[in-house]
C-alpha cells in the first residue's frame, strides 16, 4: 500500500518535472515552442476550419491511422528524427528533396516542388510514379479520402506550433 502509494507520487512528480520543462524552454523562439499536439481539441477544430476544402473537413483521427502506412520510415515531431526517410516536420512549404541532413534521390530532389495539400495529394496517390525513380519504397494510397484524411492530419501535427494560430478571431478582435 505505502509502496503503491510512493509510485503514484514519483509517477506524478515526474510528470510535473516535464511539464516544467517545456514551459521553461528557454532555446525556443518566441512563436514555436513545443510540440503541435498541444493545441486542445477546440484549438484544433479552429485550425483545421482555416484549411482549404475538402482538408477542414477531413477526419483527423481517421488521418493518424492513416499514418500508421508511414510511421516505419517517417517522423513528425520537432525532434526532427530522420528514419528510414526524411522527417516531415515542417514539410508543408518545403521543397521537395531538400530538408539538410537527408540524403534524397536525384530523382526527389529534381522533383521541385513545394509540399503543400495538393503536391502532397498527388505524390501521396503514386509515388513511384510521381517521382520516377524515387527511394520512397512504398506503392501509395489510391483511395482519396484516406489521403485527404493522411495529409489533413500531417498539417495539423508538422506545422510548427504557433500559440496564436488556435485562438479563435485572434486577427479580428483587435480594436
Ligand atoms: C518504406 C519507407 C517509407 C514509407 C512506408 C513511406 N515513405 Fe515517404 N519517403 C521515404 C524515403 C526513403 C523518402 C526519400 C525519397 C527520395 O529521396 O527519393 C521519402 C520521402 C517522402 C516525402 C518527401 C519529403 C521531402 O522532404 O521532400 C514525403 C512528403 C513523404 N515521403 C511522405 C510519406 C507519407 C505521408 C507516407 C505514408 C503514406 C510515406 N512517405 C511512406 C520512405 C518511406
Amino acid at each position: 500500500m505505502t509502496r503503491t502509494l510512493f509510485l503514484l507520487i514519483s509517477a506524478g512528480l515526474i510528470l510535473s518535472a516535464c511539464s516544467q520543462k517545456a514551459a521553461d524552454n528557454d532555446d525556443a523562439p518566441d512563436m514555436i515552442m513545443a510540440a503541435p499536439h498541444s493545441y486542445s481539441a477546440e484549438e484544433k477544430a479552429t485550425i483545421q476550419a482555416t484549411f482549404p476544402a475538402p482538408y477542414n473537413t477531413a477526419d483527423l483521427a481517421a488521418g493518424e491511422i492513416q499514418f500508421n502506412k508511414c510511421r516505419a520510415c517517417h517522423s513528425v515531431g520537432p525532434d526532427k528524427m530522420n528514419l528510414v526517410g526524411p522527417h516531415l516536420y515542417g514539410v508543408f512549404g518545403r521543397k521537395s528533396g531538400t530538408e539538410p541532413g537527408y540524403t534524397f534521390s536525384e530523382a526527389m530532389t529534381a522533383h521541385n516542388v513545394t509540399w503543400d495539400f495538393d503536391t502532397l495529394d498527388a505524390y501521396l496517390a503514386a509515388p513511384q510514379a510521381v517521382v520516377k525513380g524515387t527511394k520512397m519504397s512504398y506503392q501509395g494510397i489510391p483511395k482519396e479520402t484516406d489521403r485527404h484524411n493522411l495529409i489533413a492530419w500531417l498539417k495539423m501535427e508538422t506545422t510548427p506550433y504557433a500559440p496564436s494560430a488556435g485562438a479563435a478571431d485572434s486577427a479580428s478582435s483587435a480594436p
